[in-house]
């Protein structure tokens, strides 16, 4: 039998579809071990405050479709204080939680290594768009994200085709350029940009079109990750160097919502089921993994030490070649 009787689970970060999936095998698996579930609102702030519901198989039995946290989430700036840590360390005891399953990104893994000094087992489920976190091959929310992003370009180009221009499409990913390198590479896009790989040089992007433009193209496609460099920048040099009208479109935050994948359904309730799973094997302060596309888990902190992941290098040279 389990020594857990009740947790706390909760989504902090950027939302990302996939995390109700997660959220819903979380419930289902724990009452099938009779553990009681309380669900936390606005992510780490929800369990300073305690802001709290119980939750039930029946409230989130339809949720597998939905976009978004049904807990809704925050980045907490008090959560990086050891006071506020303490106050919700203080509220899971008076509450009787022994354990917290926390959904969320890079800063959410953080928080939690943080909070396990305060005597809390907290476990983590990587949920980002962004595919980020280094211990693991896959983060909730990416294959939406990049279905979103490959649609959206998709119409762009439509648009730039018919006008003969150059589209700059500017995607999110923050420090990462999964997105942009997967949906530039499913678009068929002339030049990807990567925060990994950019060395300053805008001319090996201008010259490029410049050279396609004198073959006689007549519309082109560059994806650029957030970050990296000013998009509008990017279009007025490719405008001065080749003539081009060139437009710059910000996709922004459609990329985080609407309804998750099969994909993401499927390794949310995956990675949901494993935590509970973990945590009544008796094991404390991991993080669960995908890696050879079998679930795993990392120590938190073990985790963290691994966060210099570099985009796949095979996937990296064939949107090269693929650029060509
Ligand atoms: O969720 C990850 C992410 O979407 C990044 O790609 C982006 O930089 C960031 O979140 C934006 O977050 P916020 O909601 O704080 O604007």
């Amino acid at each position: 039998m389990s020594k857990i009787k009740k947790i706390a689970v909760l989504t902090s970060g950027g939302d990302a579809p996939g995390m109700n999936s997660a959220i819903r095998a979380v419930v289902f698996s724990a009452a099938h071990l009779g553990m009681e579930v309380v669900g936390v609102f606005r992510g780490y702030d929800g369990l300073i405050d305690w802001e709290t519901t119980p939750i039930g198989v029946e409230d989130v039995r339809n949720i597998n479709n939905q976009g978004g946290t049904i807990l809704f989430t925050s980045r907490s700036e008090r959560f990086l204080q050891q006071e506020y840590r303490q106050q919700a360390a203080d509220n899971l005891q008076k509450h009787g939680v022994d354990a917290v399953v926390a959904i969320g990104g890079d800063g959410t893994l953080r928080g939690a290594i943080e909070f396990r000094k305060e005597g809390v087992n907290i476990v983590c489920i990587p949920g980002t768009i962004d595919r980020d976190v280094a211990c693991t091959e896959y983060t909730l929310g990416f294959d939406t994200a990049a279905n979103t992003a490959t649609e959206a370009i998709d119409k762009i180009r439509d648009s730039s085709v018919s006008h003969g221009r150059c589209s700059v499409v500017e995607v999110m990913g923050r420090k990462r350029g999964y997105i942009a390198l997967w949906a530039g590479m499913a678009t068929s896009a002339d030049a990807i940009v990567l925060p990994e790989k950019w060395d300053g040089n805008f001319d090996n992007i201008t010259d490029s079109i410049a050279k396609r433009h004198a073959d006689g193209r007549n519309s082109y496609l560059v994806v650029v990750a957030e970050g990296v460099i000013d998009a509008p920048e990017l279009a007025e040099r490719i405008r001065q160097k080749t003539g081009i009208e060139s437009r710059v479109s910000v996709l922004g935050y459609i990329q985080r919502g609407g309804q998750p994948t099969a994909k993401d359904r499927m390794y949310g309730s995956l990675m949901g089921a494993y935590a509970i799973e973990i945590l009544n094997q008796g094991k404390e302060n991991r993080i669960v993994a995908i890696k050879n596309d079998l679930l795993i888990d990392f120590d938190i902190a073990e985790a963290l030490t691994l966060q210099n992941n570099t985009l796949d290098s095979f996937q990296y040279e064939l949107s090269l070649r693929l650029s060509e």
